[in-house]
């Protein structure tokens, strides 16, 4: 048995968020230390709805670095997440817990083991960059735990080695993911445009559209745009750098027509990149077309967008409406388009902050299939199909990692060490 002096554990429990690209990240020039080859915009969404919570724990009585995930052991073998561990344990700091008694010296954090658990609070096989927010998660809590003094930029550029999205979930609101010049990626980092305060009365709605196909990793797929696509190399070179400035004063300025036009163009050729590798890769499928057609439509009968629509590696729909308004409006049009399954609850259907159900007049099934067709839909036969989406999550754009302090929150018993 371990001696009294070697059983201290000491923890810390951090939240973080996952992350939305509008300007996308598509295309390494260095795929170990993950440096892309345009900058990317992103906003934040909000961890109450989509998140990360990881417990790191140290002790000398642990034998090896260990991680579960949604309590299930995962390797920490691989190069990214062993990248992280070395980057963050070379800028550990002395730590001191007077209380506990622990003294742990700078270069005591190289022979010490970790413990690490870490939930999603959304399902980590629908496809929602559960990367970026368990990436920026993990580097967030171990430098905590560690007393790293760098500032959150160095961070980014750290868990930019986990995932390339993760660096931008270092902060709240709407991040933009500098891709630097240095061939060490020292200037690769996420950078905070605005905060989660700057445009609130943005609404976000994502579809989860049911797939049954096995996707294309984003790793694999952008490596396989880079060697092939003429189209990405344009699109890098000639189109995002210029995207960027515009959509960098579309949120300085908060116009909607603007962002939503950038952002939707932005989708729309990131799949188009798709289209043009060989062989070609299709991560969007028909449910995301028709959402796309029925957004384009209704953004044209508005004679002004009032929803923006994105779709990353997976056929998800993240649809942005400019306001509450628009929002309660978008919600009547998703569910009216893509009914629940008949024994399906609302409640069920619709996660998130289901206030928005509420203001629309949604209280049951019954008032769902109430709803008329949209305006724009007049004369035009509009089919419903029933089971393309799984379900819907309202959110907002939302604030960066936080510590969560109350022990009780801990994945990890402070007594075991292990997964509670
Ligand atoms: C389509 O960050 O998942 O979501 O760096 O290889 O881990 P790796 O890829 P990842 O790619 C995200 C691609 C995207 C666009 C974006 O988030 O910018």
């Amino acid at each position: 048995m371990a001696d009294e002096s070697q059983k201290w554990i000491l923890m810390v429990t951090a939240r973080t968020p996952t992350n939305i690209a509008v300007i996308k990240y598509w295309g390494k020039r260095d795929e170990t230390l993950i440096l892309p080859i345009n900058d990317s915009i992103s906003v934040t969404l909000d961890p109450d709805h989509l998140c990360t919570t990881t417990t790191v724990a140290v002790s000398p009585s642990f034998e090896k670095d260990r991680m579960w995930l949604n309590g299930k052991e995962i390797s920490l073998s691989g190069s990214r997440y062993q990248n992280c561990l070395k980057e963050i344990r070379s800028r550990a700091s002395d730590v001191d817990d007077e209380k506990k008694g622990i003294h742990i010296r700078r270069g005591d954090w190289e022979r010490l083991h970790l413990h690490i658990a870490s939930y999603n609070n959304f399902p980590t096989a629908a496809g929602l960059a559960s990367s970026a927010a368990g990436f920026a998660c993990l580097v967030f809590s171990l430098a905590k735990l560690m007393q790293v003094k760098d500032e959150l930029g160095v961070l980014s550029s750290i868990a930019r080695q986990g995932s390339g999205s993760a660096c931008r979930s270092l902060y709240g609101g709407f991040v933009k993911w500098v891709m630097g010049n240095d061939v060490a990626g020292s200037d690769s980092v996420a950078v905070q445009l605005a905060n989660e305060t700057h445009w609130d009365d943005l609404v976000i709605i994502i579809a989860v559209v049911s797939s049954r196909q096995k996707e294309t990793s984003s790793t694999t797929g952008m490596r396989e745009s880079v060697e092939t696509s003429t189209l990405l190399h344009h699109r890098s070179k000639e189109v995002v750098p210029k995207r960027i400035l515009q959509m960098e004063e579309a949120i300085r300025n908060r116009e909607f027509a603007s962002f939503a036009k950038l952002t939707c163009a932005d989708s729309n050729q990131f799949h188009a990149t798709c289209l043009d590798t060989s062989p070609p890769i299709f991560y969007m499928n028909d449910t995301s077309h028709r959402i796309i057609s029925y957004m384009e439509r209704w953004n044209r009968f508005e004679g002004t967008p009032q929803v923006a629509y994105t779709f990353d590696a997976g056929p998800n729909a993240v649809l942005i409406a400019r306001n509450r308004k628009a929002a309660i409006l978008l919600l009547q049009r998703l569910l009216f388009y893509f009914p629940p399954l008949p024994n399906n609850e609302l409640e069920s259907y619709v996660l998130g902050d289901k206030s928005i159900l509420q203001e629309a007049g949604l209280q049951s099934l019954k008032d769902v299939e109430a709803l008329p067709p949209p305006p724009e839909m007049e004369n035009i036969p509009s089919k419903k199909i029933i089971g393309d989406v799984s379900y819907f999550i309202c959110t907002k754009p939302g604030r960066g990692p936080v510590l969560l302090t109350d022990e009780d929150q801990a994945l990890i018993h402070p007594k075991t060490g292990l997964p509670k």
